[in-house]
């Protein structure tokens, strides 16, 4: 048992690809790969299937499954090629874009390592050693060996780390273009199927709890109280580390015992939080290296917290530390189910760090993505502006300087940002599937924040949690005092759940913080209204939620949250929303395991990629035009169809929806074009927004008529591109789309057909008038919709409703706007969530009969909802 989880934990952190190309011969008029897949001591191993495919036409053109093969290409080879080696148990290893030449062989092995870092070793012994005494807690002395002989490593493993990596030495041949496509592999998505994920077994129902700020004669009271409430779960001691080591080395989790014990006793499980989101002062005072420094070159402060660099070693040494320490803790104590690593990692001030560790870092990274500078230079055009890179210890880091940076090196800062969270992350994760295999995993979130690459985030976790405040975000994004309208605060909330849910391909998540009241730090949203609480509340779990705790408990007299209003008051009494959360908790449990881990049902799929949201977001062309703020609108349009919108990377699982939609795809992975023209030649409609495929995974415009690689696709050239300011323009539709002419703004692509396909809408005015503006080809069994024009949000709507319906989507039941539609299905069975975000009483016109989930009685016809009113019907 433990020997298989080891393995399994080596192969998914620590694959490393040798390559070799064996010397061409000029008299072959072909070109081979010869493969295998080994493990540490060289075997084959059992299983593991090589495909080479055929990118342009999804060939497959050999596959082996024992472990080595070799293929023979066409007498001329025509690439790009991808490559596939999957093994059970371990990651799948892809890469796209090989080209060959006639006459070349090459030769690869790919070796799964054994991990076995210093940290591991050391940690296996002393665990071992530790049972094997008796002793409950680790040793100081011990513990100093196993700090020691892990700082010295943690640098270049996490460098290393589910990177492919060319082994040292390793040649290649300038036709294979093997780096090129390394550039991207990190963030390229991979297979989905290498989840390790779980969701709990029991009912997580529940509060985000302080013991660590309460007192602890309140803990009894606390506890009691809760389990009268209905809680089942908690989540505690994430922000608790100053308690839990004081000072360096020294660890008091006697409290912690003490409070994880009475929670167990009153028949609550816990999830513990590791505490790395808010180091102690003696940490900061002592290592002032682990200060984050921002996009403005400024170094943070302590004192608050999130203010830390996640590449600086020793900080990450610190954290594994007191993360190690917690599980050997409590990696038996009766009640633990649980973990959150770190809290909402990159969700502060400064969400990027910009210190001299990230720089190191990023010089590493590069140095492993691109493997030379030359490769490096060419692929961000550093020539432009004379800065071609002699060194790898000259690549700045992009902080301020005369002018904006260069797009390639911007874009990857970003990338590595990402890498470097998801690694300090996956540090501690290490440990906790070591110490404590049996306990889930996770860390927290808000949906929409795109510094991290969500997917990669929650790669390993074993489900994604998120945090989830309406109110405050209402206030939040409404700025200046106003608040957002409820039609636009339920879509941007279903928006950022749907995320979620995505971050795990899918899979429903879970709601680690919701909000309870008045919610803010300085200032503060107001009270929700009657009903909202327990609207939201099911809002999470019609979008996918398995369970909610809320944030929090108590509310606290002291620190930056005071106003941060929980459960209970300042003064400990009932808050305004006290009823209503426990009523909320009842009838949520009540749903069932069956219910709360249903799929969501989707038939729409809605592009989310992070490369085209970092590239655009470094270069917009127009001041107003965001990524998010464009998947937002057609999320909008699209999810009022009540067909379910998940959001996808744009190359797995594509097949199973009937549309597919990609606003502002300004990158256009060769992977991506494979998978979205393989999706329309198998009858699939892809309908893409203007911005398509403009630039390749570096950031470089591709050297075709756009839109590149998916111009066959879609059968029009963007003939040219604008963006709008102050010039009017607006366009006339025609055929499937006649309606009212419609403005356009932010930007325009004006189209050039082809022979086959149908235009939509044309431009009227200025350069393009005449021009189209909106195209449609019939492509293989399926069809691709080029929307040039930057459509206001009404027209866009009616467009995206138009082509929706004509597909065969539309609203199944009637329902004023602001009034949500979502299902869940599992079994057979179907939950219909109704969600009135009004203040209105409304009517719904059911479809066909259902029954109540509540009473089991029978309902068709209409349907009364009250103002902020919910109902869950079974059919
Ligand atoms: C979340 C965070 C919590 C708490 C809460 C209320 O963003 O994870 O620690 O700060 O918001 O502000
Ligand atoms: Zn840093």
């Amino acid at each position: 048992m433990f020997h298989r989880n080891l393995i399994a934990l080596s192969a998914v952190l620590l694959t490393t690809v040798a390559f070799g190309v064996l010397a061409a011969s000029a008299q072959v008029s072909t070109a081979s790969i010869t493969g295998d897949v080994v493990d540490p001591a060289g075997a084959p191993i059992p299983g593991a299937a090589i495909v080479v495919t055929q990118v342009q036409t999804g060939e497959i053109l050999r596959t082996v499954a024992n472990g080595s093969g070799n293929f023979t290409l066409p007498s001329v080879p025509v690439g790009p090629y991808s490559l596939r080696v999957t093994a059970p148990g371990f990651s799948a290893y892809d890469q796209t874009g090989i080209v060959l030449t006639v006459g070349q062989a090459v030769n690869f092995t790919i070796h799964t390592e054994n991990y076995s870092s210093p940290l591991q070793a050391a940690t296996k012994r002393l665990t071992h050693q530790r049972f094997q005494h008796g002793e409950r807690r680790m040793r100081q002395t011990e513990n100093l060996a196993l700090s020691s002989v892990y700082s010295s490593e943690v640098t270049a493993m996490n460098m290393n780390r589910r990177n492919f990596v060319l082994a040292s030495g390793a040649t290649v041949a300038s036709s294979l273009a093997w780096n090129s496509i390394k550039a991207f592999a990190s963030t390229a998505a991979q297979n989905p199927g290498i989840s390790t994920g779980k969701l709990p077994s029991q009912l997580l129902f529940g509060v985000d709890y302080y013991p660590d700020q309460t007192s602890e004669s309140l803990w009894q009271q606390d506890a009691a109280e809760m389990q009268a409430y209905g809680v089942t779960s908690v989540r505690i001691a994430e922000f608790a580390w100053a308690l839990m080591e004081p000072s360096e080395g020294v660890y008091h989790f006697d409290w912690l015992h003490r409070a994880v014990a009475l929670l167990h006793n009153h028949g609550i499980s816990v999830i513990l939080g590791t505490p790395s989101a808010a180091p102690p002062p003696w940490l900061s005072q002592k290592y002032p290296e682990i200060l984050m420094v921002n996009n403005q070159g400024m170094t943070l402060s302590p004192g608050s917290r999130r203010f830390t660099c996640p590449t600086n070693a020793t900080y990450r040494r610190l954290s594994v530390n007191i993360a190690t320490h917690m599980a050997s803790e409590f990696a038996s104590t009766p009640g633990v189910v649980g973990w959150q690593i770190d809290n909402e990692l990159t969700l502060g001030n400064s969400p990027r760090c910009y210190c001299k560790y990230c720089h190191a870092g990023f010089q590493q990274w590069l140095k492993e993505t691109y493997g030379t500078l030359k490769n490096l230079n060419e692929k961000w055009g550093s020539v432009f502006w004379s800065n071609i890179y002699t060194d790898f210890s000259q690549i700045p880091v992009p902080l301020p300087s005369g002018a904006p940076p260069n797009p390639g090196l911007a874009l990857d800062y970003d990338r590595y940002q990402s890498y470097a969270n998801v690694s300090f992350l996956q540090d501690q994760l290490d440990v906790l599937r070591h110490l404590c295999p049996n306990h889930l995993v996770t860390t927290n979130n808000v949906g929409g924040l795109d510094t991290i690459d969500f997917r990669e985030l929650y790669r390993n976790l074993d489900f994604a949690a998120a945090d989830n405040y309406p109110g405050f975000l209402a206030v939040m994004a409404g700025s200046y005092g106003r608040s957002m309208s409820p039609l636009m605060l339920a879509s941007s909330v279903n928006l950022m759940l749907d995320l979620m849910r995505g971050a795990k391909y899918g899979e429903p998540f879970f709601v680690m913080e919701q909000q309870t009241g008045k919610s803010g730090q300085p200032t503060f949203s107001p009270q929700p209204e009657p009903g909202q609480l327990r609207l939201w509340s099911y809002q999470t779990v019609a979008h996918g939620a398995f369970g909610i705790q809320y944030f929090r408990w108590d509310t606290a007299t002291f620190g930056t949250e005071e106003y941060w209003h929980g459960i209970l008051q300042h003064d400990r009494q009932p808050s305004p929303g006290f009823d209503e959360i426990k009523q909320t908790i009842h009838e949520l449990k009540s749903l069932g395991l069956d219910a709360l881990h249903a799929k969501c049902d989707a038939d729409i799929a809605l592009c989310y990629d992070f490369n085209s949201d970092w590239a655009l977001g470094i270069q917009r062309g127009q001041p107003e035009l965001q990524y998010s703020q464009q998947i937002g609108t057609w999320y909008g349009a699209l999810s009022a169809t009540q067909a379910g919108v998940d959001l996808v990377d744009g190359v797995h699982g594509l097949s199973q929806y009937k549309i597919l939609c990609a606003p502002t795809m300004y990158i256009v992975s060769p992977q991506q074009a494979q998978a979205i023209r393989a999706y329309v030649q198998q009858g699939g409609i892809f309908i893409a927004g203007f911005r398509l495929g403009v630039k390749d995974p570096y950031s470089r415009i591709v050297r075709t008529p756009l839109p590149g690689l998916l111009r066959d696709v879609m059968g029009v050239e963007v003939s040219d591109y604008e963006p709008i300011y102050s010039q009017p323009q607006s366009v006339s539709f025609s055929g499937p789309l006649t309606g009212p002419n419609a403005k356009c703004s932010i930007w325009t692509d004006t189209l050039k057909p082809g022979p086959n396909a149908q235009v939509m809408a044309t431009y009227l005015d200025g350069e393009s008038k005449g021009k189209a503006a909106i195209t449609s080809q019939a492509y293989g069994k399926g069809r691709a919709i080029y929307l040039g024009a930057g459509l206001e949000p009404e027209s866009m709507a009616r467009v995206l409703m138009t082509l929706l319906a004509s597909a065969g989507i539309q609203p199944r039941i009637k329902a004023a706007p602001g009034v949500d539609v979502t299902t869940r299905s599992a079994g057979g069975q179907r939950w219909t969530y109704l969600l009135n975000h009004t203040a209105d009483s409304q009517t719904v016109q059911l479809d066909r009969s259902y029954h109540v989930h509540t009473n089991g009685a029978v309902v068709s016809g209409s349907l009364h909802l009250p103002p902020y009113g919910v109902q869950v019907l079974v059919s």
